[in-house]
């Protein structure tokens, strides 16, 4: 057992107090640069460190945590956690935190942004503006389609997606929703519909993918299921880029299998600027924003310290991905700071 405080180490500078909180009761060290750790770096930390607050640009996989035995928490500041090894994580004893909840709002308002841009041609626009194309008002010039009165197929009814549903019905769209399988009580609080995969994308004029990344749900966008979506509809994706297969995609959207897509998270990231989606007019992207507004990111690096300053106490946070750490955890923490835990 030793007096000494934890030592954390955070893979980057944070918006809002969160590093002040952490650094009360820990020791801190933050990654100073612009881009993330590389992956000898990141490791050499990891091995150094009590805790790690990573990002989702941070890989922490099972040859990370195999050198890196002293490792008790690894807080993520991000609802998805597909950047963590979890089942390696698990059977290292580490426990493994997220930050769900604090950025639906956000990032249900940017699907909704990225919707509207590809529906109304907002980029086409400004692009046309810009090109010195605006010559008069013209009766055929960029016609769009409604948002309102569609039908909104949305692919993963979580926390995320479910405020997504809210945003519609104040649009007057239909919702249609898929998942591995119905919720009631969603259907009853927000009048969604479910449908099997298939079903959806080829009701839907509008599809916005919320699902988390697993193996189940790696391409679930691909060239099969783009060709069961009308040609008129438009995908947003503000999940997670390997949810969709981009290769598939360029096709579909070259050749007309559907009128546009809008993608906020790509696959990889951050997405070549030689990337021939990139030089299709019905294509546009952002560089995985959804969720950055000043007031989120603050709320979501408070939300990451805090759980994180909970583990070290020896209490499993709310957000533990991995809860089932439990006793060989705590034991571990009980004997590194003693008393505390
Ligand atoms: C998350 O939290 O998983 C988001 O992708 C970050 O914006």
């Amino acid at each position: 057992m030793t007096s000494r405080r934890p030592s954390v180490f955070v893979t980057r500078h944070l918006p809002g107090p969160a590093l002040e909180r952490l650094a009360v009761a820990t020791d801190v060290e933050v990654w100073p640069e612009e881009l993330p750790p590389p992956p000898e770096k990141l490791a050499g930390k990891a091995q150094q460190s009590d805790a790690l607050l990573t990002l989702l640009t941070d890989r922490i996989d099972a040859a990370l945590l195999h050198i890196a035995p002293n490792l008790l928490v690894v807080s993520n500041m991000a609802t998805g956690f597909d950047n963590i090894d979890v089942p390696a994580a698990t059977e290292r004893g580490v426990l493994v935190t997220r930050t769900p909840g604090v950025l639906s709002e956000t990032t249900a308002d940017f699907a909704f942004a990225l919707l509207f841009a590809v529906a109304r041609r907002v980029v086409e626009g400004n692009r046309y503006v810009r090109a010195g194309r605006w010559k008069t008002w013209g009766p055929e010039t960029l016609l769009g389609q409604d948002v309102h009165g569609a039908t909104l197929g949305i692919v993963g009814l979580g926390g995320i997606g479910r405020v997504v549903a809210r945003r519609a019905d104040g649009f007057g769209m239909r919702v249609l929703y898929t998942g591995p399988s119905p919720k009631p009580d969603a259907e009853s609080e927000l009048g969604v519909e479910f449908r099997a995969l298939a079903e959806l994308l080829r009701a839907s004029d509008f599809v916005s993918l919320h699902a988390p990344l697993t193996p189940e749900t790696k391409h679930l966008i691909n060239a099969r299921t783009l060709r069961l979506m009308k040609p008129t509809a438009m995908l947003v994706n503000t999940g997670r880029g390997p949810l969709v297969d981009q290769a598939a995609l360029y096709e579909a959207l070259r050749s007309g299998v559907i009128a546009a897509a809008a993608l906020d998270v790509t696959d990889p990231e951050p997405m070549s600027p030689d990337d021939p989606l990139l030089t299709l007019p019905n294509f546009i992207v952002t560089p995985h924003i959804a969720s950055a507004s000043v007031a989120t990111r603050s709320r979501m690096a408070l939300l990451a310290a805090e759980n994180l300053l909970t583990a070290l106490r020896g209490e499993i946070p709310a957000h533990a991905v991995d809860p089932q750490v439990g006793d060989a955890w705590r034991q571990r923490l009980r004997e590194r700071f003693g008393a505390q835990s």
